[in-house]
């Protein structure tokens, strides 16, 4: 037995039940994990409501997480009890055991704390992939990014101004405008009262930006073609105020020959040397400061409800995790 949060039917944060659940030994290629955190992302609510398809009813919520090792199961060889470990996986985190598979599971280096791996499986690899793959970025790129003192905000704002980059961020208060300039953002759009092509148009001479990465969605993503320069990418990565409606792919040729694209973190991690090159650069990227990782709310994992409120009511800034 162990403790989990499940959801037993589709719904707001008040179907979070918080409850016993059976945990069989590890089977074949997998090990058990004790988990001391577990990463609250915007994913788990798309989970909850049905927006992204679990496999079945009930099921237990989250997809990424760190803890040790306190078993192995059968053909196991690189991991030992006792190792620390994190991991980014489809489902299963809100638990304060589980059982993953080993081949799936980055060890952690010393200076790596367990709160630390659990925000950046999901969140920091995404960030990893967006900046180094979906769009290399690089010095004198101009790049929007929307909710930028949120989780995978916070984290894009500091690596790209890192790399060279001249970054714009949107934010819903001058609160986390104030987040997202001390992150390093060289200009704060609040758009829900700004327009941000037009901020951008002035904040860029006219130039607009290279690439535009936008987790937000529905209320953003006319903005966001309108604020990229001719054959400029448009990455949609998200659906925080709801997915992007069907459009006309004549929009891209008016905005000035744009491309696009709606990338997701498993295609980039697929195989285990991707899943460490991202990882490796993330722990590179935080021992040599160029990543701080902004956790600013714990929850305990049986206010799930409360921490899914939370989040959805745009309280929360940076990561937020859960303690089992
Ligand atoms: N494709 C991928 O591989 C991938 C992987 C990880 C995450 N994601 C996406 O990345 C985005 C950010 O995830 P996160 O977990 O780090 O969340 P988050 O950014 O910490 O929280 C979402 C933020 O979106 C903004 N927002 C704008 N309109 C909103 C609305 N109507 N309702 C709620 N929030 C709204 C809010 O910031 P303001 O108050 O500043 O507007 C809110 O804080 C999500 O869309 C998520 O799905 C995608």
């Amino acid at each position: 037995m162990t403790k989990a949060v499940r959801v037993h039917k589709l719904g707001g944060p008040e179907v979070l039940t918080y409850e016993d659940v059976e945990l069989g030994d590890p089977g074949p290629g997998e090990v058990r994990i004790r988990q001391h955190a577990i990463g609250l992302n915007f994913i788990d609510c798309y989970f909850r409501t049905g927006l992204y398809k679990a496999p079945g009813l009930p099921f237990i919520l989250g997809n990424e997480g760190a803890g040790e090792i306190v078993a192995v199961g059968p053909g196991v060889t690189n991991f030992h009890p006792g190792d620390r470990v994190a991991y980014y996986l489809n489902l299963g985190a809100y638990a304060a055991e589980r059982n993953a598979p080993a081949d799936r599971l980055v060890k952690l280096p010393d200076h790596i704390t367990y709160e630390q791996a659990a925000v950046l499986m999901l969140k920091g690899l995404t960030v990893w992939y967006l900046l180094h793959k979906t769009f290399k970025v690089e010095p004198g790129h101009r790049v929007l990014i929307h909710a930028a003192a949120g989780g995978v905000g916070s984290l894009a704002v500091q690596w790209a101004k890192a790399l060279g980059a001249t970054v714009i961020g949107t934010a819903g208060s001058q609160e986390k405008a104030d987040l997202a300039l001390a992150n390093g953002c060289d200009h704060v759009i609040l758009y829900k009262t700004e327009d941000v092509a037009e901020r951008v148009k002035q904040i860029s001479r006219g130039e607009l930006c290279d690439v535009v990465y936008d987790g937000v969605g529905k209320d953003t993503f006319q903005g966001s073609l309108k604020s990229l320069r001719p054959r400029g990418l448009f990455v949609s990565f998200g659906n925080a105020s709801g997915p992007v409606p069907p459009f006309n792919i004549l929009d891209l040729t008016a905005h000035g020959s744009l491309f696009a694209t709606r990338p997701k973190l498993a295609d980039h991690i697929a195989t285990r040397a991707d899943l460490i090159e991202g990882a490796d650069a993330l722990f590179a990227a935080i021992l040599s400061g160029t990543l701080h990782i902004p956790i600013n709310r714990a929850y305990a994992l049986k206010d799930a409800t409360k921490a899914h409120s939370d989040l959805e009511a745009r309280l929360t800034t940076g990561s937020s995790i859960l303690k089992p």
